[in-house]
């Protein structure tokens, strides 16, 4: 059954519901070894799902978990999720400009995958942030301060929670098909009732042309209509690094940056100024642009980052005790110029070499580690000048600064 599984889908056959089931639950229970799903899973990139496909696949991870319903406890619920890009710090300035603004967020976020960091990675750079709560914990917070930002609860969804860590050290993270079902599953099952998905398209994303982002925007609005939830989907740019940090703990600090109204005008802030609109005219049931403005005032009034100090506090995080790396390492302009590319895969790929994400499953993540840029895109620089600062732990060899910084 399992190779006639694994021929009938390299041969570019579609694949029942039950065989399906039999395959992916079979890899849960351990009935299925790792060399098996991967090759799988391989077949799937490579030859694509169809719908049909794609719709069975989300119902089977739905069903892998607990399904959530936080509606009778605290009514709407509007998520958001990214697809993950380089330097994307969204979720820490989004959910509390949102919850500021009396909308109710419960953000289940993830680890890193590919190049790409993870929220959850970038909260555990805060000393005694917890990522990990109960059901019952979530309600109580969200009843109390209006936001929670913690990893999916145990049983949500544990068949993304697998597959997810083999796809990300088997070169399998870019298919729509496998895309859609684990973020749709994600959703659907930690009860949000109306979703704003931001899909990062580029280099330094997991999709990287318009073509394979507006397919994957239809296949997960499709997949909100069969469970009855609200998709809106707003496609960004992901070639250059979003923001100026790239880093768990550096990132922290640019999303304080953000929330206290220093770092303005930037493609990061206009990104999150538009997701934070779109959720709170989705839960407010208010125009956008009044949405913008209800926006632009938590900041000025101080009130979404006061909201941001009370997340982290309660959930044991202590914001002065963030450690970057001591030790630092200078890049800088090869020639003088204007900057034309600052690209995004190769900025993430150096920021995995240093240790702040994953090559290996069992690899550990460095928080304190990263990159700090000093220039953005079409910026002015003279030969010598600091292009961005690298902190590390430990010996750094960078031989590529060519392609990162592309500079005419
Ligand atoms: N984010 C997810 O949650 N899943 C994916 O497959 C890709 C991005």
């Amino acid at each position: 059954m399992v190779l006639d599984i694994l021929n009938k889908k390299r041969n570019g056959e579609e694949l029942e519901y039950k065989e399906l089931d039999y395959f992916f639950n079979g890899y849960l229970s351990g009935d299925i070894k790792d060399y098996q799903m991967s090759s799988l899973l391989m077949a799937m990139c490579i030859n694509g799902l169809t719908d049909e496909e794609i719709f069975c696949l989300t119902k089977i991870f739905v069903d892998s978990g607990d399904v959530l319903d936080f509606s009778k406890d605290v009514g709407v619920l509007v998520d958001k999720h990214s697809t993950g890009g380089i330097g994307d710090k969204t979720t820490l300035i989004i959910a509390p400009i949102v919850a500021s603004c009396g909308v109710k967020v419960v953000k289940m976020s993830g680890k890193g995958l590919g190049y790409t960091g993870g929220t959850i990675d970038k909260l555990e750079s805060i000393p005694g942030y917890n990522v990990k709560l109960t059901e019952k914990e979530i309600i109580k917070q969200v009843k109390d301060i209006g936001v929670v930002i913690t990893s999916q609860t145990k049983n949500l969804v544990p068949m993304d929670k697998a597959i997810y860590s083999l796809r990300d050290v088997t070169g399998t993270v870019s298919s729509i098909g496998l895309i859609a079902s684990s973020i749709m599953s994600k959703k659907i099952a930690s009860g949000a009732d109306k979703i704003v998905i931001d899909l990062k398209v580029g280099d330094g994303a997991l999709i990287n042309n318009m073509e394979d982002a507006k397919k994957l925007e239809e296949m997960m609005i499709k997949i909100g209509k069969i469970y009855n939830r609200e998709v809106s989907v707003i496609i960004n740019d992901m070639n250059t690094p979003l923001g100026y940090n790239i880093g768990n703990a550096l990132e922290v600090l640019e999303a304080i940056d953000v929330l206290q109204g220093k770092e303005k005008d930037t493609h990061l802030v206009d990104v999150c100024f538009e997701l934070a609109s779109q959720m709170i005219s989705m839960g407010k049931g208010i125009s956008k642009r009044e949405a913008l403005k209800e926006v632009i005032d938590s900041i000025d009034s101080g009130r979404a980052y006061d909201k941001f100090v009370e997340l982290v506090t309660r959930q044991g995080g202590d914001l002065s005790k963030i450690k970057i790396a001591k030790k630092t390492k200078n890049i800088r302009a090869y020639k003088s110029g204007t900057i034309k590319v600052i690209d995004a895969l190769e900025i993430g790929k150096l920021s995995v070499k240093l240790g702040a994400g994953k090559e290996k499953l069992d690899d550990k993540i460095d928080y304190g580690v990263g990159i700090k840029l000093n220039k953005q895109l079409g910026d002015k620089v003279r030969k010598g000048e600091l292009l961005a600062t690298l902190y590390v732990n430990g010996d750094v060899k960078i031989n590529n600064i060519k392609e990162m910084f592309k500079i005419n």
